[in-house]
């Protein structure tokens, strides 16, 4: 099999890999319903829902397979890479795998003793996969950030950081915006006028858990890495720069950054990552 490399493998793949993230609602559900049916199914009135509870773990298994194949589609069309793509795929094998065994061991082909387990197993990893899946489609700790504090204190995590007012990638900004940030040769230039740019417009798919084309634009040391065709900033010279061609060309061409339209550079703020790359591209 082909792991993924943090490339985008053609549009019809990445069609279909997308429907991973309708698709796993059914295994899901399915999975969930399953011990929820058996307990019913201990008073005698209810015993047909036992029979019930087999079919449907029976539907998972399948789903499992068919939705962990689409999650890996996804995750090798849709440029994913990184560690938090590798935990989220380690959740769903585990799964598909738990899912299955205690599939069969329902049916008595495996030790019968062995089913509460196994089921426990897999609704367990049911939530490790909607973790770590939740974290790479809304970002690390989506279901935990808004937890209240006392709660994560007591389950001993550490407290979440305060937002800086003014959104993520502005702290360096804020301390060093002054008289020193208005000149492009100075390193303050960098944090207050042209990180807050990729943070808005680039990051979304130039970041550790989606670097299309190679490429990360979160830090300043990963813009200066460049992406797969190599440097994308050539300090002092702007025309040689990949990135600042790119977001000059029309929305039409392919190349054109960012790739979806969206939220794209004014004239004036491709004005000045030009100025600053001019200037020597520096960085506080
Ligand atoms: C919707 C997703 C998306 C957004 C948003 C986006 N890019 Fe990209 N970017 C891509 C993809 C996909 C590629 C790889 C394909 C290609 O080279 O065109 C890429 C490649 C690049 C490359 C070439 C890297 C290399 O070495 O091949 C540069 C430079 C780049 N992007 C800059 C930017 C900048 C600057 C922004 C913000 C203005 C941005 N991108 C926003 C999807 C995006």
């Amino acid at each position: 099999m082909v792991p993924p490399d943090g490339r985008e493998h053609g549009h019809p793949w990445q069609f279909l890999g997308r429907y991973h993230i309708v698709l796993l609602h059914v295994p899901l559900v399915l999975l969930v319903l399953v011990p929820v049916l058996d307990i019913a199914a201990r008073s005698p009135r209810r015993r047909s829902l036992g029979d019930a509870a087999g079919a449907l773990l029976c539907l998972a298994a399948l789903f499992c397979f068919v939705t962990a194949f689409d999650g890996w589609l996804l995750a090798w069309s849709g440029g994913y890479r990184g560690d938090d793509v590798t935990r989220h795929m380690w959740a769903g094998a585990l799964l598909t795998g738990a899912c299955t065994l205690a599939w069969l061991a329902r049916r008595g082909a495996l030790p019968r003793a062995a089913y509460p387990p196994l089921i426990a197993v897999a609704v367990g990893l049911v939530f490790w996969a909607g973790h770590t899946g939740g974290s790479l489609s809304h970002g690390e700790g989506f279901l935990t950030e808004r937890m209240p504090a006392r709660v994560r204190a007591l389950l001993g995590m550490r407290p979440v950081p305060q937002a800086p007012a003014q959104g993520k990638a502005l702290p360096a900004a804020a301390v060093k915006a002054g008289p020193a940030s208005v000149n492009p040769a100075n390193a303050a230039y960098y944090a207050v006028h042209v990180a807050p740019l990729f943070e808005r417009s680039c990051v979304s798919c130039h970041r550790p858990q989606k670097h299309k084309g190679g490429l990360q634009l979160d830090t300043f040391a990963h813009l200066m890495r460049g992406g797969e065709d190599g440097a994308v900033i050539v300090p002092g010279n702007p025309k040689a720069s990949e990135l600042l061609r790119r977001v000059q060309l029309p929305a039409s061409d392919d190349d054109s950054m960012p790739s979806d339209g969206d939220k794209p550079f004014s004239p004036d703020e491709i004005h000045m990552v030009d100025l600053w790359i001019a200037a020597g591209a520096r960085s506080g």
